[in-house]
């Protein structure tokens, strides 16, 4: 009896976890089993091993049991990715290749093998990569495909061939490993160009929300008429975020590496995800799950925007389960096997047009947004159609650029950082109720005016809150350390300012 190991990954959510594979080998009438919660694609991997291994001019061992297990086997290995260590086990345990053991025992192997043992690109890698530099494991093996993604992460020497003929070699020595070009930034990723805010012609009130939206990450609500310019304000809106950190762009390309919505040979993200989800699409891909739970398109806007154009139109089941996201800013999606969780802390935008309302008894018309949804709306903005004339001007010399108010922003956002150098949270709507007690004095004014307006409006403890930290965010626009009444007022204004209550 033979036996080799060697080091894979399974993804559960953004992590990933270790997994052995062991290839045993026994005398007998020859036979190959895999074992270890693996599902469909990894039972087929024997398919796939034994012919990309004969094309490849390898003779498969003839008169061996063969038994791979893939441990631990309370964890499910899912897809085709341990096709590549699987191969190099089977060859390893019967003495085919000659690769030293410490050297297949520092390293780590994914990949799916193609018929005639190339090796195809799969998901995943980049947790995959991290994972590595935090076990201290030293390579990893991935189809060439793969190798810009792994190489984002420093520390790990990643070997990245383009078939298991050109692996050998390298893993016996026999030729170098080609050197992975430093990834380039992702472009054209996403399905809005950026409009710039100096093309938006009017609208200043919308502007300065959305402006407020940016600094601290507040919810959006743009209502008004169709036409009147919500969707190019949403567009507008992602040019004027902050710059993804390195350690937040990091944090994206794992959702979309887990996706496997990486742009091959340009994986690394940098720019601010956009998500524009109609209210068409199933629940399923707008919080995520399925069979094999993966990100949907909350997660997809992590660190970005998700946008939900035509707000009323979502199915109400949809809207709801919203809610918990928007408040933990992950979601956890619950299987037999175990949880998983994914990270989704995003800028919601919502576009509606406004409420009807009959003409004969004055009742509304149509749906109403739940009320706990609209809780967790931080600005509403009622977008006023820009008239026609105004829409051929030239725009005016003093027309903001998109650059111009995202420096403002930027600064609002440096005081932030400053105020919560000390707390695992960097912006104004992370901040929990805790945290605006300790960090959000009012004075007896803004207070007085504050529990005027909840009175006034029946807000619920959960706006009040809300109100805080918007107000927080106007007065860090404004330059000011203290909240004072007039950006409570302000904060105020945009949460009255329909009647979608
Ligand atoms: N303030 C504005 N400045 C420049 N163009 C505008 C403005 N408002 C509307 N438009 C034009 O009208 C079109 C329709 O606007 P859109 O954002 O799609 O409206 P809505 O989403 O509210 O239905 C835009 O593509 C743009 O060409
Ligand atoms: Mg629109």
């Amino acid at each position: 009896m033979v036996l080799t190991q060697l080091t894979s990954f399974a993804n559960i959510g953004l992590k990933s976890e270790r997994i052995t594979v062991e290839v045993g080998s026994t005398m007998g009438e020859a036979n190959m089993y895999i074992v270890g919660l693996g599902d469909a694609a990894v039972q087929e991997s024997k398919q796939r091993v034994r012919m990309a291994l004969r094309t490849s001019g390898f003779k498969f061992p003839t008169g061996r049991v063969i038994t791979v297990n893939l441990a631990p086997a309370d964890i499910k290995k899912v897809g085709p990715r341990y096709d590549l260590p699987i191969a190099i086990g089977i060859l390893a345990a019967h003495d085919l290749i000659d690769v030293p053991h410490e050297l297949l025992r520092d390293t780590a192997f994914l990949g799916e093998l193609a018929l005639d043992g190339s090796l195809r690109h799969v998901s995943g890698v980049l947790p995959a990569a991290i994972a590595c530099a935090k076990l201290g494991i030293k390579r990893l093996v991935v189809p060439a495909s793969n190798g810009p993604e792994a190489a984002l992460i420093p520390g790990v020497e990643i070997i990245a061939p383009e078939n298991i003929i050109d692996l050998i070699q390298i893993l016996q020595g026999e030729r170098s490993a080609d050197v992975i070009a430093p990834p380039a930034a992702a472009e054209n990723l996403w399905q809005a160009s950026i409009v710039d805010f100096a093309d938006v012609r009017g609208q200043e009130h919308a502007k300065r929300a959305l402006e407020i939206a940016a600094a601290g990450g507040h919810n959006v609500l743009l209502s008004g008429a169709p036409g009147s310019g919500k969707t190019l304000l949403a567009r507008a809106f992602r040019g004027i975020l902050p710059p993804l950190s390195n350690e937040e762009a990091i944090e994206v390309t794992q959702v979309y590496s887990v996706a496997n919505l990486l742009p091959k040979n340009a994986p690394l993200i940098q720019e601010r995800p956009f998500r524009l989800v109609h209210h068409t699409a199933s629940g399923v891909s707008i919080v995520g799950g399925g069979q094999v739970p993966g990100p949907g398109e909350i997660s997809l806007a992590h660190k970005g925007v998700l946008f939900l154009d035509e707000l009323a139109e979502f199915p109400a089941q949809v809207l709801e389960v919203l809610r918990q996201p928007l408040e933990d800013r992950q979601i956890t999606i619950t299987r037999a096997q175990g949880s998983v969780t994914f990270p989704a802390d995003f800028i919601m935008v919502a576009a509606m047009n406004p409420p009807q309302y009959s003409a004969g008894d004055g009742k509304r018309i149509g749906r109403r947004i739940s009320a706990p949804l609209l809780d967790r709306i931080d600005l509403t903005i009622d977008v006023q159609p820009v008239p026609i004339g105004d829409l051929q001007k030239k725009p005016g010399q003093d027309a903001e650029t998109s650059a111009v108010i995202r420096a403002r922003i930027q600064g609002a956002r440096e005081r932030q950082a400053k105020r919560f150098a000390h707390l695992p949270i960097s912006t104004n709507k992370e901040m929990g109720v805790k945290q605006i007690d300790a960090l959000c004095p009012l004075d007896s004014k803004s207070a007085q005016l504050l529990l005027q307006a909840v009175q006034r409006l029946g807000l619920s403890a959960r706006s009040y809150h809300r109100t805080i930290k918007v107000a927080r965010t106007i007065a860090d626009l404004a330059a000011s350390d203290n909240i004072l009444a007039q950006h409570v007022a302000e904060a105020l204004q945009y949460r009255q300012s329909i009647g979608v209550h």
